[in-house]
């Protein structure tokens, strides 16, 4: 089975990208022997780095994640220059680089061997080419650069995008900036509500364009924490293909999926007894439910290593990797030779068992302080206000998100504008030395042409704060919920 075409969905910007000549000559730079003077390469002699290092902890993080500070299982990598010789572009395709090669251009898609080490985690994970064998993997500068080029690939300006009603601000934002409408999509506590999809889809005005694109966030969704079922996803995929739209599944919270928040005295620690016990109890994409080649997942190690690697990937049809590798050329070109380098090293090194082993360290800390962050929000906040749901609280299953939510009705200053309450009770915050994310800022806002169509959310009395659990160990987070509860407490006496 091969990928559909959908070629008759590019931009206008896609449809005027022609093939780089010039870049195309470095081809010809692997053949040994062949007189080279065809592109600006410059000499690696010039390159003033001898050598590179790093140490990191090695698998299988028996101590935890967290001992890298501490542990002494750690290993080191050393990249040197290696330099004698004319170092060439596209030539690195070992598993290991050298810096001669490795700083010279390198493949708009990224490094062979970075490239194979994430097709192969994506067979074990997703299971991807059982459905359509033509998929390919393209790296990005991490989930937000890759959703621009995606866009710019796919939109023109004055067309439509899906996305949940409440949903990561910087995305919107792209978008918008771009002229790209983004529709929202109504949610409940298990993300978007497929009735309302279908809802939408079926009544879309007809003088109006039909939308592209689903932007999703759905694992441990950014803000609200909730993450889509299996059922949906497939009610979902479902409808999609019948009204022809891609998928974009943004997942840098895919590997920090803590499970059902359970009450301190019913708590068991999960324990996986193998890494294909870890792989299965993950959510399943949307991209392992593609048969079509619409789905385009986009993975960061922003979450899952460290965001100033500047590094993930989007994996796709093999006709789309292409065209965003075009835009690459005209753009990024790639990413930055030296996280490419310490990024193969790693997870080389580390292999894929390793890898697993890292990111169920990394679940287990995260379910540690999902759990603390929550026992003891819950423990502290008023019964009263709970009973009077003024507060509600709803612990997340994924991500690195939990929200409190106000009935904005409540707060003695409610005049009918809950926002207005929202800005009041986040400045108090402020005020009493807290920083949390207001909700109405990620609010995706109905286009002007949709307003009689889908329903406001005037019904809604509540207003909602997002907090972190991230940034923080738990004494620190239990200092920020107590003044947040303060606060709370003080403003709807
Ligand atoms: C849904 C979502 N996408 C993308 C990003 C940014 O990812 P990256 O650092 O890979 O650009 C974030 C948060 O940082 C996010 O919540």
């Amino acid at each position: 089975m091969f990928a559909k075409d959908f070629s008759h969905l590019y931009s206008d910007e896609c449809n005027r990208r022609t093939a780089d000549k010039l870049g195309s000559l470095i081809e010809y730079a692997k053949i040994p022997n062949i007189s080279f003077l065809g592109n600006g390469l410059p000499q690696s002699k010039f390159f003033p780095w001898q050598s590179i290092s790093a140490t990191s902890p090695l698998p299988p993080f028996n101590e935890g994640i967290e001992s890298c500070d501490k542990s002494t299982d750690t290993f080191s990598i050393q990249v040197m220059k290696n330099d004698n010789s004319n170092s060439q572009a596209g030539t690195c395709g070992e598993k290991s680089f050298n810096l001669a090669k490795g700083l010279q251009y390198q493949p708009v898609v990224g490094q062979q061997s970075v490239l194979d080490f994430i097709r192969e985690h994506l067979k074990l994970v997703h299971e991807v080419g059982t459905n359509y064998q033509d998929w390919d993997v393209i790296l990005s500068l991490g989930n937000c650069q890759a959703f621009d080029s995606i866009l710019r690939t796919f939109c023109n300006p004055g067309d439509y995008i899906l996305a949940e009603e409440y949903s990561f601000s910087s995305s919107i934002l792209t978008a918008k900036t771009q002229g790209v409408q983004p529709v929202p999509l109504k949610m409940d506590e298990h993300g978007i509500v497929p009735e309302y999809l279908i809802e939408l889809l079926e009544n879309w005005p007809v003088n109006l364009k039909k939308p592209k694109l689903l932007y999703t966030i759905p694992t441990g969704q950014n803000p609200l924490s909730y993450s889509l079922s299996l059922e949906r996803k497939k009610i979902i995929y479902d409808v999609l293909q019948k009204h022809d739209v891609l998928i974009v599944e943004d997942e840098p919270y895919y590997f920090l999926q803590t499970g059902e928040y359970q009450q301190k005295s019913e708590r068991k620690e999960v324990k996986f007894n193998s890494h294909n016990e870890f792989i299965d109890s993950l959510a399943k994409s949307f991209l392992s439910l593609d048969t079509d080649g619409r789905v385009l997942r986009l993975e960061s190690y922003s979450k899952t290593l460290a965001p100033g690697l500047r590094l993930g990937f989007i994996a796709a049809s093999s006709a789309i990797t292409k065209q965003l590798a075009r835009y690459n050329t005209m753009s990024i070109m790639t990413p930055s030779s030296f996280s490419q380098i310490f990024l193969n090293e790693l997870l080389n090194s580390w292999k894929q068992e390793g890898y697993l082993d890292w990111l169920i360290g990394l679940r287990h800390e995260y379910t540690i302080k999902r759990d603390g962050s929550l026992d003891f929000l819950l423990e502290n906040v008023p019964k009263q206000l709970i009973e009077q749901k003024i507060v509600k609280i709803s612990p997340p299953v994924a991500g690195m998100f939990f929200t409190i939510e106000l009935n904005a009705k409540k707060h003695p200053n409610y005049t009918g504008d809950k926002i207005s309450i929202e800005t009041h009770i986040n400045e108090k915050l402020i005020e009493g030395g807290v920083v949390v994310a207001p909700g109405s800022w990620f609010a995706v806002q109905n286009p002007e042409e949709f307003k009689h169509i889908v329903s406001d959310d005037s019904e809604n009395e509540y207003i909602f704060f997002r907090l972190t659990f991230a940034a923080n160990d738990l004494p620190q987070i239990e200092e920020g919920i107590e003044k947040v509860i303060k606060v709370i407490t003080s403003e709807f006496q």
